[in-house]
């Protein structure tokens, strides 16, 4: 046959075919019963012991001996064409389950970046319990995301594509389900990543509708004109300075045997960009500002990851969404904004414009008599400027039960909650001269105050959420990488994994 050009991908695709697998993007999933030679493995040994049993030459033995009694846990052996990794399970010195897990994720990490490195394809795990082992594929699933849409010429694409986890059965539902949340996330890091020159806010609307279409989620979304009818005052004031219309996103799984009797609501902040509006942001806190619609990913892709993995529960989510931007027509400062509540809003600074859309859908909510309803958005400085990077800021007036419960998924996915003080004090610093209520608090407590506002829109049991730490990085950080991460995604699928009505 004469030697076409057959580009990398199509070769991967044709080699994949057999067994069991799942596949995202250019990854894939596989379980199978027995290690496959020549293929590079990462092995858990669980005690020196277990050397003598690992198939590896007496003088390769030894040395792993040494090590171990060295207090080197980590070992690879290059065998040319493939790699052997040995991990004890000393060196997974977590204190609890869930930290175990997150340095079974880091383990992960730290393989995918060897075998991208060689150009490796493909990668089995063995000898690691199920829990253990899934996390092992999360972490190196994870860690080889890429965003490559906009670099032209070659394209330098990891080569890491197939994951084997030895188990003795299928793993089928597993690995469905982590397929699902993987998945999930990269689309989630996807539209973080997508700057507004593309994802604008009538953008945003249709990638829902893509998503939807492909998880079976009935989404609507409405026009402007529609939120001009409904009058969302909040929504459109923050629109009033952009080009380009807003929209409001609504989705909706409802599965036949649903846990729940009334649907949980999850709202995700949309600000495609934040300028900060005529409150302009200084040059150096806009760089990033294509990430201020980190909310509105989340809980899109949760619950795509929710319908694809058929969880059973019925889930609602709402995404307004729309640019912050100091256009001619722009709100401005000590504008009075009627909500679609009717309560009415001082506005004194532009660039809290998340809570003046979160608002409108937080009290649009009420209509569907939620059991619950979770906002998820990078709404405030001040959260990120609190715990960093490492965890997202929580509060609201759900049952102390659900909130243990949140927090528990939290740790188990390594996205840790930190619930601040939700005091009525706070309340009063949102007191306004003419209208019900400004849209600032004071020089203190920005996260808290901007959370108080919030709980004004509501009547029934709500948490916020407050990913403005979490959502976008500058340098990367393990499985989660660089610039957009996804986060909260893995937190709003274990935790409504697990729910219980
Ligand atoms: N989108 C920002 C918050 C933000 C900051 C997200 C850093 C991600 C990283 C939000 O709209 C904002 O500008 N908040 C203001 C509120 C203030 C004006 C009361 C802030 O935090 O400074
Ligand atoms: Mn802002
Ligand atoms: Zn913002």
């Amino acid at each position: 046959m004469a030697a076409f050009f057959v580009p990398k991908g199509l070769q991967r695709a044709l080699l994949r075919k057999n067994l069991f697998s799942q596949k995202i993007k250019d990854m894939e999933f596989q379980s199978i019963k027995k290690a496959q030679a020549g293929i590079s493995k990462i092995s858990l040994l669980n005690s020196q012991a277990e050397i003598k049993t690992s198939g590896l030459s007496k003088e390769e033995q030894s040395w792993l001996k040494k090590r171990h009694s060295q207090k080197d846990y980590f070992s690879s052996f290059n065998r040319l064409t493939s790699f052997e990794f040995i991990q004890f399970s000393e060196g997974i010195s977590g204190k609890t389950e869930a930290e175990k897990l997150e340095q079974y994720r880091g383990l992960g990490n730290k393989i995918c970046a060897i075998l991208n490195s060689y150009k490796l394809e493909s990668i089995q795990l063995e000898g690691f319990d199920k829990q253990a082992m899934l996390a092992v594929a999360e972490g190196l699933c994870l860690s080889n995301y890429q965003f490559l849409k906009y670099r032209s010429g070659e394209k330098e694409s990891n080569s890491l594509s197939k994951i084997i986890l030895v188990h003795e059965s299928p793993l089928k539902e597993e690995l469905n389900q982590l397929e699902a949340i993987c998945e999930a996330v990269f689309m989630a890091r996807d539209l973080v990543n997508e700057p507004q020159s593309y994802l604008d806010a009538p953008k945003l609307a249709g990638e829902i509708r893509k998503m939807g279409k492909k998880a079976g989620i009935k989404v609507e979304v409405l026009s402007k004109s529609q939120i001009e009818t409904l009058k969302m005052g909040g929504l459109l004031a923050v629109n009033q300075g952009s080009q380009t219309p807003p929209s409001f996103s609504i989705m909706e799984y409802k599965p036949a045997k649903a846990r729940n009797k009334k649907p949980i609501i999850l709202v995700g902040k949309g600000v495609v960009y934040d300028t900060g509006g005529l409150s302009l942001k200084p040059t150096s806190s806009m760089d990033t500002m294509k990430c201020d619609m980190a909310g509105a990913a989340a809980v899109s892709c949760a619950l795509y990851a929710i319908a694809k993995a058929a969880i059973p529960v019925h889930v609602i989510a709402l995404v307004p969404a729309t640019d912050n931007r100091p256009g001619e027509n722009a709100y401005t400062p000590g504008d009075v904004v009627t909500m679609y509540d009717g309560q009415t809003v001082e506005v004194l600074n532009t660039d809290a414009e998340g809570r003046m859309l979160l608002a409108d859908a937080l009290a649009y909510a009420k209509k569907y008599k939620p059991e619950l309803v979770m906002d998820f958005a990078t709404l405030t400085g001040a959260a990120a400027a609190a715990i960093g990077q490492y965890g997202i800021v929580c509060m609201g007036t759900a049952e102390e039960k659900v909130k243990s419960s949140m927090k528990q998924a939290g740790e188990q996915v390594h996205e840790r909650l930190v619930e601040f003080p939700f005091w009525d004090d706070y309340s009063k610093l949102l007191k306004s001269d003419i209208a019900d209520m400004k849209n600032i608090g004071g020089p203190v407590a920005g996260a808290i105050t901007a959370g108080k506002f919030l709980e004004k829109f509501t009547d029934y049991p709500w948490m916020h959420f407050d990913i403005a730490g979490p959502a976008y990085l500058s340098s990367p950080d393990s499985y989660r990488g660089k610039n957009g991460t996804g986060t909260a995604v893995r937190f709003i699928v274990e935790f409504l994994k697990n729910y219980q009505a």
